[in-house]
């Protein structure tokens, strides 16, 4: 035992154990039950289907009642709300395991658990949550999320959608763009301008595809995620009553980019699934493939791509960890989530590459589903914010260009007793 002061802090006294020392990189048994029974459902329900989708551009649908029925719509949503009461990094584990099947189906988690759910659940008043998350947590509706607009994607205080109050109404006028799953979905988050003021003239809404005035459609000839929906949402005069204003009205673009704190972190995660899967693949052929006389694993430049893989991989999926860890605190997390995003995503493409390099000519075909993986993982350096936005917010960190502030609604801080009770008043 040591007795040496460090300041203020005596070493003899302030661990009882190295338990306490932490961090922690061992997983909890419940984060290993989730790994185990989300891979299981993975790898029966989607694994020998993916390819077929793929192929034919086709999301299949009856995956959300099954996702739904496992439980993975609702995981990191307290009991009391329909969810799972696991915590942020359970959701992360979920995310990783349904991506290391296809990217489309982290897309469900990324939107709907993500974007919509976790938003609702940050900013929503205690009857917007009533009435949502159960519905959302366990499948019966579907959500997504309307930023993005044809003209306005990495600058969202750009979006031309319009919103105008009537009454006890709102009416929205817009056009939301590169939106996942909106054939699918019953519930959006949608962000409309009500005055020209930058940011703080931004509202947020829950908009239901009931209220009428909602046409939704998919964009066709996508490079990858084509076992998914990608598509667009037309908005025509849809009224929405002022109950369903998320937030107070000046806060619509900061629920908006908190929103992308969620969402973000599912794509890192998801990121890390998609490196993984392409790194299995990579050592499978590698232990199969003869040139030379040997297997090429045996050629030093084989092991040279295997072994940048498995650094890129450790390295992603300790910062998505970091960034879970941050959440589950409740802290705001929006440096951390865009730093695992930004690494994650762009660390899946490299291992993506690498595991086509390492299949030779058969990498450049579809018998093997490493191309589909590249196909796939590319996107995500792009959406949720391109990695060149991820870049802007890290040096804005660095440089000190940018602080966090205290939100109204910080980040909910997971709380085990809390989130698996049915009954609390806390959330
Ligand atoms: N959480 C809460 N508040 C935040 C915040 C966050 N993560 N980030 C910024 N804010 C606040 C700021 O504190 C600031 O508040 P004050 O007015 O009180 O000072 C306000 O928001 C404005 O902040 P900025 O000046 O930083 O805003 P900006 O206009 O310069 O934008 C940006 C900064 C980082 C570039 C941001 O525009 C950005 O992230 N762009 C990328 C957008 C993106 O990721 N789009 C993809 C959407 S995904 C989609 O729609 C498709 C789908 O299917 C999911």
């Amino acid at each position: 035992m040591y007795h040496k002061h460090i300041g203020e802090i005596n070493m003899g006294t302030i661990y009882d154990g190295l338990e306490e020392i932490g961090p922690h990189f061992e997983l909890s048994e419940t984060h290993k039950m989730v790994r185990q029974s989300v891979r299981e459902f993975a790898e029966k329900e989607i694994a020998p289907y993916v390819k077929e989708w793929d192929q034919a551009h086709e999301f299949h649908k009856p995956i959300l009642k099954k996702m739904a029925e496992q439980g993975i719509l609702g995981i990191s949503l307290p009991v009391k709300y329909g969810g799972g009461g696991l915590d942020y990094i359970s959701l992360a584990i979920a995310c990783e395991e349904l991506e290391r099947i296809d990217t489309s189906m982290r897309v469900i988690l990324s939107v709907h658990n993500g974007l919509c759910s976790s938003t609702i659940f940050q900013w929503g008043n205690k009857e917007q949550k009533e009435k949502y998350l159960p519905k959302l947590a366990t499948g019966e509706v579907i959500g997504t999320f309307g930023l993005t607009e044809p003209a306005a994607g990495s600058d969202p205080a750009g979006i031309k959608s319009r919103c105008r109050k009537e009454g006890d109404e709102w009416v929205i006028n817009g056009e939301k763009m590169w939106i996942s799953y909106t054939n699918s979905s019953d519930v959006f988050l949608i962000f409309a301008y009500e005055e020209d003021v930058k940011h703080k003239g931004m509202r947020a809404f829950i908009v239901e595809r009931a209220f009428g005035g909602v046409t939704t459609g998919n964009i066709e000839h996508k490079m990858g995620v084509r076992a998914g929906e990608t598509g667009w949402i037309h908005l025509d005069e849809v009224r929405v009553p002022s109950e369903n204003l998320l937030g107070e009205p000046e806060e619509g673009f900061k629920i908006a980019m908190s929103s992308l704190d969620w969402g973000r972190y599912t794509v890192g995660a998801g990121a890390v699934g998609g490196a993984k899967a392409s790194l299995e693949a990579a050592v499978a052929y590698a232990n199969e493939r003869e040139t030379f006389g040997k297997k090429i694993g045996q050629h030093q430049f084989i092991q040279g791509m295997i072994a940048d893989m498995v650094a890129d991989i450790e390295a992603a999926e300790l910062l998505v960890w970091k960034a879970g860890w941050v959440k589950n605190q409740g802290k705001i997390n929006t440096r951390e989530t865009s730093l695992s995003k930004w690494y994650a995503t762009n660390a899946a493409v490299r291992c993506a590459d690498r595991a086509i390099q390492i299949h030779g000519a058969y990498g450049f075909c579809d018998d093997y589903p490493v191309a589909r993986y590249y196909r796939n993982v590319r996107g995500a350096t792009i959406y949720e914010g391109s990695n060149e936005i991820q870049k802007i917010i890290q040096a804005r960190y660095a440089l000190g260009y940018f602080k966090d502030k205290p939100l109204r609604c910080m980040p909910p801080k997971y709380d085990p007793e809390e989130w698996m009770n049915p009954d609390t008043d806390k959330y």
